[in-house]
């Protein structure tokens, strides 16, 4: 019955066309292995190089009996491995030693016995991938991708039960009837001539442009991104698929009914203090008690440049991009003053870092978001702006 159903299939679509091109080899068949490995010692010793032996199952001593030399591909294997190791290696240490160091159970940060599983890993892959790559670009001779031998009689029978041999026609001892005649008398049951395919390629010159292959081309990607943006947009977000959008979980800025004050965010317990981190000495304390300490930044362009990049981003929406008090917000924050009132000029630096840190009535302490050296580099570059915006005469160069 299945043979039956197999051999339709066969007939309608694996009918070889007849072979009309020139002749590619002389093919022989066997029918055990002793005959075969006999067939390979004698049309190597008789000095045929371009032949080939196929048999259904390895046959031992085979690699002797053709004289082969060993394969070069062991070399690539061994390079591409090593290339993979390395790899992994550079790519582990620079990923977690140094591009994002991260603690991971108070471990090093490269870890070498850690990594050694993804070491193996990209071993196997790129040797495997450069292999078989290399397989078919260089020992197979890209663009050949079919031997003419493929799809006869011939291959049908040591695919399944028969031991075969050829010698192609390219060989420079091939003389079609010495080696149809040795063949013969090493025993083959059924020696034939293998024709080179000649395709009917109908009015395209390249297959490649063929209306068939290009239509079967588009045809495939459609129906891909047809399948892929249904199951990603669609089908994700259907029961059964959709559960994992409906966990338990708490955005950012919602309530919550879990916690009695109702809010999803929850603030560090009172009085926490981070490791290494001091609390702010003056917090919550009027402008008069702070104690002057001197700004600990040096006034140098890294510092400045820092401190405009940090003002422009934190302070500019409400004190303008010159801290002149232009707000960006539209009236939707009461306006600040200006930062060139004479009071602010005249504060020390310790002034202005305690209202960034604490906050003044309306203007929220900025401690939670900028570092406490940002908030130093911020002052160096608002003296800059104070000094820009109100220079004199006297200032300009010459004068
Ligand atoms: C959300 C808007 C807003 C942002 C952002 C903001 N401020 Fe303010 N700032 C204000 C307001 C409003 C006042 C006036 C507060 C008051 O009424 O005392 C103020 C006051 C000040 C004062 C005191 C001025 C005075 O004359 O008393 C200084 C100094 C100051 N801000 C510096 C900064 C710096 C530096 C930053 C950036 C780290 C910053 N502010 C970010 C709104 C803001």
């Amino acid at each position: 019955m299945i043979g039956k159903i197999l051999k339709k299939f066969d007939d309608r679509f694996l009918k070889s066309e007849p072979r009309t091109g020139d002749l590619f080899a002389v093919a022989a068949l066997f029918d055990t292995p002793d005959q075969i490995i006999h067939a390979a010692e004698k049309v190597s010793s008789s000095g045929y190089k371009k032949f080939d032996v196929l048999t259904p199952y390895p046959v031992h001593g085979m690699d002797d009996a053709m004289a082969l030399k060993q394969s070069k591909i062991g070399w690539v294997a061994l390079l591409a491995g090593m290339s993979g190791t390395s790899l992994a290696f550079l790519m582990i240490w620079w990923m977690v030693g140094v591009n994002y160091p991260n603690i991971f159970g108070g471990k090093p940060f490269f870890n070498l016995p850690a990594s050694i599983p993804i070491m193996f890993e990209l071993t196997v892959l790129i040797s495997a991938l450069t292999l078989v790559g290399s397989l078919i670009a260089i020992f197979m001779k890209l663009p050949n991708n079919a031997n003419p031998i493929m799809d006869t009689e011939f291959v049908k029978r040591v695919t399944s039960d028969k031991f075969g041999i050829y010698i192609e026609a390219a060989d420079a001892k091939f003389k079609l009837e010495e080696v149809r005649a040795m063949f013969e008398e090493l025993g083959s049951f059924s020696v034939s001539n293998i024709h080179e395919a000649v395709y009917d390629l109908g009015d395209t010159k390249n297959p490649l442009l063929s209306n068939k292959f290009v239509g079967a081309i588009v045809v495939t990607s459609l129906v891909t991104v047809g399948i892929t943006y249904f199951v990603l947009n669609v089908l994700l977000f259907l029961p059964p698929f959709d559960w994992m959008h409906y966990q338990p979980r708490v955005d950012p800025q919602t309530e919550s009914k879990f916690f009695k004050d109702g809010f999803g965010m929850r603030r560090p317990v009172e009085g926490t203090v981070a490791r290494g981190f001091m609390p702010y000495e003056f917090k919550g304390m009027p402008d008069s008690m702070v104690v002057a300490t001197p700004n600990p930044l040096p006034v140098t362009q890294k510092v400045l440049d820092l401190g405009k990049k940090r003002f422009d981003t934190y302070c500019s929406p409400c004190h303008g991009y010159y801290g002149k008090g232009d707000s960006r917000l539209r009236g939707q924050f009461p306006v600040p003053p200006s930062l060139h009132s004479v009071k602010v000029t005249n504060w020390k630096d310790a002034n202005i870092y305690h209202v960034i840190t604490n906050g003044q009535n309306t203007m929220p302490s900025y401690a939670s978001s900028i570092s406490r050296d940002d908030r130093w580099a911020i002052i160096h570059y608002l003296r800059v702006l104070q000094r820009s915006q109100n220079a004199l005469d006297s200032d300009l160069v010459g004068k």
